[in-house]
Parts: structure tokens; sequence; C-alpha cells
């Protein structure tokens, strides 16, 4: 089921792809030292991710391979989704190996090495959250006999791609969506826009999600340690079922039954879509 792993040929990145790195892995590592979630940091440093230009996925490998057991694989780009599942149950993270353009620094359609490398692979050193992954993809390989891939993608989405998590009186950020981005790393926590509510596994997968800008809410988890368990403790075959007569909940909607942290004005959007002209 793994056959679209390629080679990452770490030979060919030129100079300028390699530099491009190190200029995003500065610009972030400053933004996030005291906004990344300490686990999120404390990955960096163990998988010694600051030695300069683009990583070599064999040596990082090795490196994580004696922190948690896991390995990262080169991908052409988006892969079918059982295999991107297989790989996670196998504690494999596949990730794209070309680097955006110098002149791409802030928006990118397509996850890049410096999306999935620096905003993923951290995380992956901290053995809860890679029991979490783990977890993950053998959920979504059961989910596929019931149809519900759309409501797991969410959970990935609200919590490894764009996820929050409590730290002492704050909050924290650990989603890769945010943390490999200047401007999200910012708004997510700083902006009185978003939604920020307390994570519910449920209410995430009945809640819509967008692709195109910066999130209209986050998701906020108490600890790796309770995703963890909410993950495994769950049992999804009869939440599928309960979920197919439930509607979807929409982007910005609250409902009675929310934590709510703080209550957005989603400001952002409405200049947005008034600027769009929609
Ligand atoms: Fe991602």
């Amino acid at each position: 089921m793994s056959n679209s792993v390629i080679p990452q040929d770490w030979g060919s990145y030129t100079a300028v792809e390699h530099a491009t790195w190190d200029t995003l892995f500065a610009r972030q590592v400053s933004m996030l030292a005291t906004r990344a979630a300490p686990a999120f940091m404390e990955g960096l440093d163990v998988l010694r991710m600051s030695k300069p230009g683009i990583p070599d996925f064999e040596e990082l490998s090795q490196r994580l391979q004696r922190a948690t057991g896991w390995s990262v694989v080169a991908v052409p780009g988006l892969i079918p989704d059982a295999e991107f599942y297989d790989h996670l149950a196998n504690r494999r993270f596949v990730a794209g190996r070309f680097i955006r353009t110098p002149e791409q620094h802030d928006y990118l359609q397509e996850p890049d090495v410096f999306h999935d490398v620096f905003g993923h692979v951290p995380l992956l050193a901290n053995p809860v959250f890679a029991d979490y992954m783990q977890a993950y993809g053998q959920g979504g390989l059961r989910s596929m006999q019931y149809g519900s891939i759309h409501r797991l993608a969410r959970l990935y989405w609200y919590t490894v791609e764009f996820g929050l998590i409590r730290d002492g009186a704050g909050l924290k950020l650990y989603g890769a969506g945010i943390v490999s981005s200047n401007s999200e790393s910012a708004y997510a926590l700083d902006s009185d826009s978003p939604h920020r509510l307390g994570f519910d596994l449920q209410r995430v997968m009945r809640t819509e999600y967008r692709i195109d800008d910066f999130q209209q809410n986050y998701f906020v988890i108490d600890s790796f340690e309770d995703l963890l368990e909410t993950t495994l403790e769950t049992d999804f075959a009869p939440v599928y079922r309960q979920l197919e007569s439930l509607p979807d909940i929409e982007i910005s909607e609250i409902l009675p039954s929310d934590r709510v942290i703080t209550r957005g004005t989603q400001k952002y959007a409405a200049e947005r879509r008034s600027r769009r002209g929609a």
C-alpha cells in the first residue's frame, strides 16, 4: 500500500532552496519561542532541527526513530487516503520534498517540505503525540468502511493542523498549519476575530472548516494525554452512526453546549468576504 514513496534526493536541493528553509526556520523559531507548545520547541531540539538547510529525511528519521519509532518518507504530493492512513498507522510520516520559492514565503496552496517537516515533525518526537498520530491512522483505516472519512478529516484539521492547547492560564500553538505560517502564528493567539472553543470530539467532527484563509474557529485541547485518551476510548462506529442524523455545524456557529474560551468578533472573515464582493 506504500507505493507512492519516492526518494527525497537530498543532494539535488540547490543553495537557494536550503537558504529558503533557513530564512523560514529563523523567522518561525523567533515567532514561536513564546507561542508554541513546549513539546513543539523540545521536538525541534531533540531532532536537532536547527542544523542549517533542508533536513535530510534519513538523518531526521534516525533521530525520530530513537525518540518514538517514527520515520519521515517523501511523497510526490497528495496521496490516496488509504495509503496516507496506512503510513500513519505504521509510524511513517509522509512529507513533500519540494520547497516554496522565495516569493511564496507566506502563502502556499500545497504543503511543501517546510510545512510538512517543520510544522509536523517536531511533535512526532513527543511520545504521547506520536501515539495519537498512529491512533489517527488506525482510525482512518477503520473509518473507510463507514464512509466517514470526511468526519475524521475534521478531527485531523482541528487538531494536527490547527490545534491550540492550554498552557497554564494561557494558550499555546501546536497545529502544523499554524506553526508553519508566520501570519497565522500571530493571528491564532492574538486576534479577537476567531472563536476559541474547548475541544469536543463529536462537535469537531461535525464542524466545517476553511482551507483558503485563516481559521474562524480554533479548538483548544487540555493536554496531548487528553486528546490521545479521548481518541483511544471512543468507539467511533456508533459515533459515526449517530453523526449521520445530526446536521453539520457551520464554520463560525457557536452552540449552547460549547465551552467558549473566547467568543470571536469574526471581523476578519467578514472583511475578507466584503473585499471579495461576496
Ligand atoms: Fe499538514
